[in-house]
This record gives structure tokens, C-alpha cells and sequence, in this order.
């Protein structure tokens, strides 16, 4: 699966690592390392900072590798290794590695042996370079700007790593075994592809040509510990007194449009509010990756499908969403909203589904209405605009909105409700709306989530459901 694609695709010279970073430095190819003076002429500029001894002693590792790496693809057989479980996997190669280290005699410490037996299965099993990064929970993101850029995101905050890739062929390798998982391929016919790591990571790959600089990956990391609204209070998202008046919404069976930029933490907080619906009630999930994860017993989930390499078999979310109308659903919860399925949410939630929600981008609720309506005029309905409008005010009751600030917090800003109509225009009634009052010193955005002292129109509904106390308890402690 392996030997061959890597054989082909292997590099002409050795480019050597920044001396901090941490790079797999074999060569897949059964042939002797390119010679160090030649691999110097083609590298790129080290960092002025890159101390000299252990750049020496990256070498030497590299040059072990490259001789492990070759003697190993003798020695087994890769088709078979890949049918044992993977933890096997790793102590069959570790095995081999070790007996390969005695049989030629390598000096090594057991930091380095550790790390040659980590780096060789990372690169034949796993994801290479990115291994320790995708084992990481406190990171948000992963994105790889062609080989030699690596970028996370962490506690809201992009910076750059030292981690690099041999060269673009080792990270399409990586690219084209992530997708493979699934079924699918990347290269330049088809360079653009949706994937999922095994523990359910979204992943997106678009290659040469279409990235000039070499294949970008980016991985929306799988968080095991999925947030809570209570996290989000602990994190201060989202005040204690918001958070009940959500806790509310979820439960009453309010539909709900989460709205939000790329990253803000829709997902999340549509996460956050499924967490509220009663056990009982039949949930249908439709989404592009299955990224929600939802506490109850009796919801069903589904996801979109691409079109497979002759361009068939596509499943899209207007198709999902159509057909959950026919699995008797009391719920309907459609991950993103990006095209015209937006019409058929629209009508499941004006159709008795009520407490049906979903995410779209948009940077404001007043822009989240606009967007919901292009969706619609966009997807060929050849409806008069004030028609859809009166659809989005009669469906949607509430729009909560996520941003991520300029400081990297990610907050909730606005918790609106939709009205109805006047004239032509959809009325909005903001309840609570995030004020920036300042700066600290370390730059932090100093701000309050207040309540805007309007009754919610859904009060009726919270005392229907007996969440009536509840919701005047949480607006009483709003402002306090
Ligand atoms: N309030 C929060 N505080 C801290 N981290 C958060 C918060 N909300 C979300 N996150 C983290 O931010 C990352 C992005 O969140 P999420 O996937 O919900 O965003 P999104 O708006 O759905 O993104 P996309 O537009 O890519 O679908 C995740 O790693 C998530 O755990
Ligand atoms: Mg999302």
C-alpha cells in the first residue's frame, strides 16, 4: 500500500531539518541517502537560532533511518502488516526496527531508539510529522500550508510550529492516506477532498495545482471532551443567566439558528444546545462530517456523501434533509446550512418539527436572516422574496450568535429573537448582546453579555414546557 507510491514519489536530495523541529528523516526509497553536501545545496535557509550539536546529531538519526527504513521494507510485508490491529502494528514494526538497530550495530540511546521507532511507524502507519499534533487535545486546528508551514490553533490563538515535511511528496502521501480511509483520492485531477481522521477529526485536503505551494491540509481536531454550556460559562463565553435562557430554548423546542464565522464555535454550541432535548424525542442529524454527538438514545444520523471518481452517487444535504421528512422526526438538526436545503429546514420547522436547528455563516442575526434568504433565491425556488422572508420569520424564532474576537476568545454576542414580519422587512428582537467595554493589559477584550430587559416573545412556550420560573430567575440575575 505504501512501499510503492512512496518509492515513486520519493525526493532527489534530503533537505535537513530546522534543528528544533521534528522530521521524519528517512527516505522510503531502497536507496542510499542522497550525500550531505547535496541535500545542504538544496535545503532551505535553517533558522538563524538552530544550535550546532543537535543538528549533528539529527543527521546522524536521519542517516539511521534512511538505512532502518530501507533494510524494514525488506523485511515485511506491508499489505499484511496493514491487516493486524494498529496496535500490533506499531509492535510489530517497533520489533523489527530493534532487531534491524542490533544486526547493524547502530549506537543508539533509548531517546533514540524511542524516537526512531516513533518517527518510522508514524510515517508508514500515521500521519508522519503530524502525529504529535493530532495527539494533542488542547489544539482547535491543524493546518498545513505546503511542507515546510504547519499552523494550530490553541485556545483561540493561530501560531506557527516547527514542524516540517520532508517535501510535498511525503505530505501528499499523508494527504492521500487520510483520504484513502474513506474511500477517497487526491491528486491533480481530483485535488479537492473531504475526509475524517479514525477519531472522527474533520479533514480537508486541496492540492497542486489548485495550492500553489504544495497541498494544503487542514484538520478540525476531533475534541474528545465535547463542550458544555457549563464549560462555555467556566470559559466566559457566555454568561450563567444566558446560559439558562439557552438551556431553555433547547428544551422548549424553539428553532434555532445558530449563526457564526468560520470557527466560532457553531458546532460547539449546537452541540451545547442538543444536550437539552428530552430523552424521548426522536432526533434525525444530517451533516456534511458527523462532528455532533448527541447524549440521547433514539436520534438518527446522517451525512452527506461526495460524488464518487466517475462523479456518481452524490448524496447532498437537500437530499438528507427531504429525506428525514419521511422518517417521522420530531427534530430535525442540520449541521451546516450553506445551500438549499435551507428551504427544506425552513419548512420542517414551519411543519410541526418544531425545535429544529442548524448553524450558517454569517457575521450578525440581521445577516444570518439575508443569508438564509440567498440560499433560498439562489437554489432555483422562483419564490418572490417577500414570500421566503415570511418563511424565515414564521420558522426561525431564535438566532444565537457566535463570534471569535480579535483576542481569540470566542464569545456568544447576540441571543435574538425573530418577531415576524413589517412590510417586508423580518423584525428582530435582540435579548442579550455582548458589549466590548475595553482592553486589559495583556490585551484581552473586557466585556459584558447583557441582557436588553425585553420579554422574550417565546415566554408563553417556556411556561407551556414549565420553564417559566426559570427563565424570570436567569433575566432577574441578567444584569445584576
Ligand atoms: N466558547 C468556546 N471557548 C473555547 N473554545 C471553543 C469555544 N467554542 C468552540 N471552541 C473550540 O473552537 C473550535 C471550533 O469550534 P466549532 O467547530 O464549533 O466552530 P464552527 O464555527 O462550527 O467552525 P466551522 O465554521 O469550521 O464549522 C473547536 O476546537 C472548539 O472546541
Ligand atoms: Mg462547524
Amino acid at each position: 500500500m505504501f512501499g510503492k507510491r512512496d518509492s515513486a514519489a520519493a525526493p532527489k536530495a534530503k533537505a535537513p531539518p530546522p534543528a528544533e523541529a521534528k522530521v521524519v528523516e528517512f527516505r522510503p526509497e531502497p536507496k542510499p541517502a542522497a550525500p550531505p553536501a547535496a541535500a545542504a545545496a538544496k535545503a532551505p535557509e535553517p533558522p538563524p537560532t538552530a544550535p550546532e550539536a543537535p543538528r549533528e546529531v539529527d543527521e546522524r538519526l536521519g542517516q539511521i533511518q534512511v538505512a532502518v527504513f530501507n533494510a524494514l521494507l525488506e523485511s515485511i510485508d506491508l499489505n499484511e502488516l496493514g491487516k493486524l490491529p494498529a496496535k500490533q502494528q506499531r509492535e510489530e514494526l517497533a520489533d523489527v526496527i530493534s532487531e534491524i538497530v542490533n544486526i547493524k550495530n547502530f549506537v543508539l540511546s533509548g531517546a533514540e531508539q524511542q524516537r526512531l521507532v516513533d518517527d518510522i511507524c508514524n510515517d508508514i502507519l500515521g500521519l508522519g510529522p503530524l502525529e504529535p499534533l493530532v495527539a494533542r487535545d488542547d489544539i482547535a486546528d491543524i493546518m498545513v500550508n505546503g511542507p515546510n508551514k504547519v499552523y494550530i490553533e490553541t485556545k483561540g490563538r493561530i501560531e506557527l510550529t516547527p514542524i516540517r515535511f520532508r517535501d510535498g511528496a511525503q505530505l501528499m502521501n499523508i494527504c492521500q492516506r487520510i483520504v484513502s480511509a474513506v474511500g477517497r483520492r487526491v491528486d491533480e485531477s481530483s485535488p479537492i477532498c473531504d475526509a475524517r481522521l479514525a477519531d472522527g477529526s474533520r479533514v480537508n485536503v486541496i492540492a497542486p495545482p489548485l495550492a500553489i505551494d504544495g497541498a494544503a491540509l487542514t484538520i478540525r481536531k476531533f475534541k474528545k471532551e465535547k463542550l458544555t454550556l457549563e464549560k462555555l460559562v467556566e470559559f466566559g463565553s457566555i454568561t450563567p443567566p444566558c446560559a439558562e435562557a439557552l438551556k431553555i430554548i433547547g428544551h422548549c423546542r424553539i428553532n434555532v439558528l445558530i449563526s457564526g464565522g468560520t470557527g466560532s464555535g457553531k458546532t460547539t454550541l449546537l452541540n451545547c444546545l442538543t444536550r437539552y432535548i428530552e430523552t424521548g424525542e426522536r432526533v434525525i442529524t444530517c451533516e456534511d462530517a458527523a462532528e455532533l454527538q448527541l447524549q440521547q438514545p433514539h436520534v438518527v444520523r446522517l451525512e452527506t456523501r461526495p460524488p464518487n471518481l466517475e462523479g456518481k452517487g452524490q448524496v447532498t444535504m437537500r437530499d438528507l434533509v427531504r429525506n428525514c421528512l419521511r422518517m417521522r422526526p420530531e427534530r430535525i438538526i442540520v449541521g451546516e446550512v450553506r445551500g438549499p436545503e435551507a428551504f427544506d429546514l425552513l419548512q420542517a420547522m414551519n411543519t410541526g418539527h418544531d425545535g429544529s436547528m442548524g448553524t450558517v455563516h454569517a457575521n450578525n442575526p440581521r445577516e444570518a436572516v439575508s443569508r438564509v434568504e440567498n440560499m433560498i433565491a439562489m437554489g432555483g425556488f422562483n419564490l418572490p422574496s417577500s414570500t421566503v422572508r415570511e418563511q424565515i420569520a414564521a420558522a426561525v424564532q431564535v438566532i444565537v450568535q457566535a463570534q471569535r474576537l480579535r483576542d481569540g476568545s470566542r464569545k456568544i454576542t447576540h441571543v435574538t429573537e425573530v418577531l415576524g414580519m413589517e412590510g417586508e422587512v423580518v423584525t428582530l428582537q435582540d435579548l442579550f448582546i455582548y458589549e466590548v467595554e475595553g482592553e486589559d493589559a495583556n490585551g484581552k477584550l473586557i466585556g459584558r453579555l447583557k441582557w436588553t430587559g425585553l420579554r422574550p416573545k417565546f415566554w408563553e412556550r417556556a411556561r407551556y414546557f414549565g420553564k417559566e420560573r426559570a427563565l424570570a430567575a436567569a433575566l432577574e440575575q441578567a444584569n445584576v
